[in-house]
């Protein structure tokens, strides 16, 4: 048995800490309790994991200190590192915008010519003020940002934006999108084949439970009569199961739907006649 672990990087606190710690123990990873250490490791797979902050995570994984991380693309397109970005996760939606004082009168990026901004995004802001030929003083901060216009330090900051609380409550308001971002799964380019099984074996589960997320299984009873028109509702994996009931004259369907026709495929199910329908969520899925 070789002794060698995985090595991830997820942020210790935060907008992503809660989501990735849930998508470990959904791939069915067990940690041991030291949550609040920087450090543990998982019970039932090679697997160490390293609490940081989020920003770091792509030079901890550049320099192979982890071999992989859970980090936002804003953070990954920031820092430009060299890591590789393996897999979309579907979480931590946000965007990178620019906001000014509530009561300015934003009429376009013209707003900021020759203005201060203030963020911890140099490079991305940069690369957008270049983008759209506009000469503004980048002011880096390392945090806090959104108080930067409040107290007279900058006329419009450019930060991380998801439900809008943050700029609300800083009487500021979002002008312009930059980037949208969800965090994502990176690795180290060079990562060996004993890490990179290990790896490829946490992406199976990832997957499976990513798909398993937006899926429910359903069951259902249908008159023989109506059984064709029933079955060509239901999408299902391959093909619905169909069994015959004790009652004479019906069967039980089973089959996956997609959440989002979910509600859409119940009503023409009771209008085909369909009873008795049971929806159950799907833990993992493997296809
Ligand atoms: C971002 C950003 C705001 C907050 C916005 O911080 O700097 O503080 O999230 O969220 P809201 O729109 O829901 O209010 P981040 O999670 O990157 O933490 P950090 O600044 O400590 O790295
Ligand atoms: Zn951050």
């Amino acid at each position: 048995m070789s002794s060698v672990k995985l090595r991830i990087a997820i942020q210790k606190s935060g907008r992503l800490y809660e989501d990735s710690l849930k998508l470990l123990k959904d791939c069915g990873i067990d940690l041991k309790n030291g949550i609040n250490k920087l450090k543990t490791e998982a019970e039932n797979f090679p697997m160490e994991i390293f609490f940081l902050r989020d920003d770091d995570i792509p030079q901890y994984v550049e320099d192979a200190v982890a071999d992989i991380g859970i980090a936002g693309e804003n953070v990954i397109y920031e820092k430009n590192k060299k890591v590789t970005v393996t897999e979309k996760l579907g979480f931590g939606k946000c965007r990178l915008s620019v906001a000014v004082g509530r009561n300015e009168q934003y009429n376009g990026p013209d707003f900021l010519r020759n203005k201060k901004i203030a963020t911890t995004y140099p490079v991305l802001l940069a690369a957008f003020l270049e983008k759209e030929k506009i000469p503004a003083e980048i002011h880096e901060i390392s945090g806090s940002v959104e108080i930067a216009p409040g107290i007279g330090l900058a006329d419009a900051i450019v930060d991380l934006v998801s439900s809008g609380s943050t700029l609300f409550m800083n009487g500021l308001k979002e002008v312009e999108t930059i980037l949208h971002s969800e965090a994502v799964l990176i690795r180290h380019p060079g990562l060996n084949a004993e890490r990179m099984r290990i790896l490829d074996k946490l992406l199976f589960r990832i997957r499976s439970v990513r798909k398993a997320r937006h899926t429910k299984y359903i069951l259902l009873n249908a008159p023989n009569a109506n059984l064709k028109e029933i079955i060509s509702l239901l999408p299902g994996m391959k093909s619905p199961t169909v069994l015959p009931l004790a009652e004479p004259g019906w069967s039980s369907v089973h089959s996956v739907v997609n959440e989002n026709e979910f509600w859409d495929i119940i009503e023409k199910l009771t209008e085909a006649g369909a009873q008795g329908i049971l929806v159950v969520p799907i833990e993992k899925m493997i296809l």
